[in-house]
């Protein structure tokens, strides 16, 4: 139970769709990142999920039941998920233990399994020895934990947070990366994650859905959408690389194509079904210097020793704008020529 079905769900604010014809599916026990630059309507499609704003179409189901649809409509606290925000919501004159028991005598859950479920929730969270503080009293990583109990408490199915750690410094966010992940383990329910910040998609989730002006981009694993990106935008925000314009030759087939860069014939993989312009996917671990007579010829722009190697800008010829980078051992000069070697380059379709 806890799965998630979104029916080409759309939400518009007057004019503007914030969320527009968002198809999605999270199974059961799944932990999903909803990945995107910020405005990109990751909040609101959140929103949406909890009840928090209704969709001007479509129709969302959570664990099989239908929770919105037409004039249908089931309220945020009949929904029974858990949710934590960046901003942790906590009632400032309230004890830690009396933040995280809130949630359920709203529930009105019996003393004894109550009193229970908060010891549990404080556990799980390791702060069973700060119960008595008040939020002013804790740092901001614990202030997070404890929405995470408050949360956890209602041991909720589905658990949906949003940015939960952007107001924590970088070493604490990796720490509250690691518990989140157990805590998913250890409960069992479907997690959804918004974030704004790749790198922490890839270190939550097992399932990354990219959303830009409304719209999803593309649903899959980190790896995934890494090697092989279905659009330009998703190609541009997942990890470092150039997108340089090739001609692709031949159409993919098994999921391989040929594409024509700077004069030169070279494989790669994709799905782009017509020949026509297309986009390479240049990342630096797909790139050396080469000094075979099927190389690329390029020139060296810059060259930076980054301790061990070099990190070289390199310009290949007669393409435009596209500068790529390589790590190399060798230490060229700017405005030397060499020769580069792709291996199993990603091909999009151009204006993907
Ligand atoms: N209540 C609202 N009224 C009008 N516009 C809104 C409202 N909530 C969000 N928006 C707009 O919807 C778009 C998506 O916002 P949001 O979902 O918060 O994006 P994200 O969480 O990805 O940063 C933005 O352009 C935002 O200004
Ligand atoms: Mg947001």
């Amino acid at each position: 139970m806890g799965g998630l079905e979104l029916d080409e769900v759309t939400k518009a604010f007057g004019a503007s769709r914030a969320v527009d014809d968002v198809s999605l599916v999270v199974d059961p026990g799944a932990f999903v990142a909803l990945l995107g630059p910020s405005g990109c309507g990751k909040t609101t499609l959140l929103r949406l999920v909890a009840g928090l704003e209704r969709p001007s179409a479509g129709r969302i189901a959570i664990a099989g039941r239908v929770v919105a649809e037409g004039g249908r409509f089931v309220e945020a606290e009949e929904r029974g998920l858990g949710m934590v925000f960046q901003s942790y919501a906590l009632w400032p004159h309230m004890s830690v233990a009396d933040n995280v028991a809130f949630g359920l005598k709203v529930r009105r859950l019996p003393a004894e399994k109550r009193r229970r479920r908060i010891a549990d929730a404080l556990a799980m969270v390791g702060l069973s020895e700060l119960a008595d503080r008040r939020p002013a009293q804790l740092s901001g990583g614990q202030r997070q934990r404890v929405a995470l109990a408050r949360c956890l408490a209602l041991e909720p199915p589905l658990v949906l947070l949003d940015e939960p750690l952007a107001n924590l410094d970088a070493h604490l966010r990796e720490t509250m990366q690691r518990e989140f992940r157990r805590l998913h383990r250890e409960t069992g329910a479907t997690f959804v994650i918004v974030t704004h910040d790749q790198a922490e998609a890839m270190a939550l989730a097992d399932t990354i859905a990219v959303m830009h002006e409304g719209r999803l981009q593309q649903v899959a694993t980190p790896h995934g959408l890494y090697s092989a990106p279905a659009t330009e935008m998703v190609a541009r925000f997942i990890g470092r690389g150039a997108l340089v314009p090739v001609a692709i030759l031949e159409p993919a087939r098994d999921g391989r194509l040929t594409v024509s860069l700077a004069g030169r014939t070279l494989p790669a993989r994709g799905a782009a079904t017509v020949p026509g312009p297309g986009r390479l996917v240049l990342r630096a671990e797909t790139l050396a210097l080469s000094d075979a007579a099927d190389a690329i010829p390029a020139r060296v722009v810059d060259a930076v020793y980054r301790g061990g190697f070099h990190t070289l800008e390199i310009a290949i010829d007669g393409v435009e704008g596209g500068l790529v980078q390589v790590q190399s051992r060798e230490a060229p000069a700017p405005g030397d020529r060499v020769g580069l070697a792709i291996t199993d380059p990603w091909a999009l379709p151009a204006g993907g």
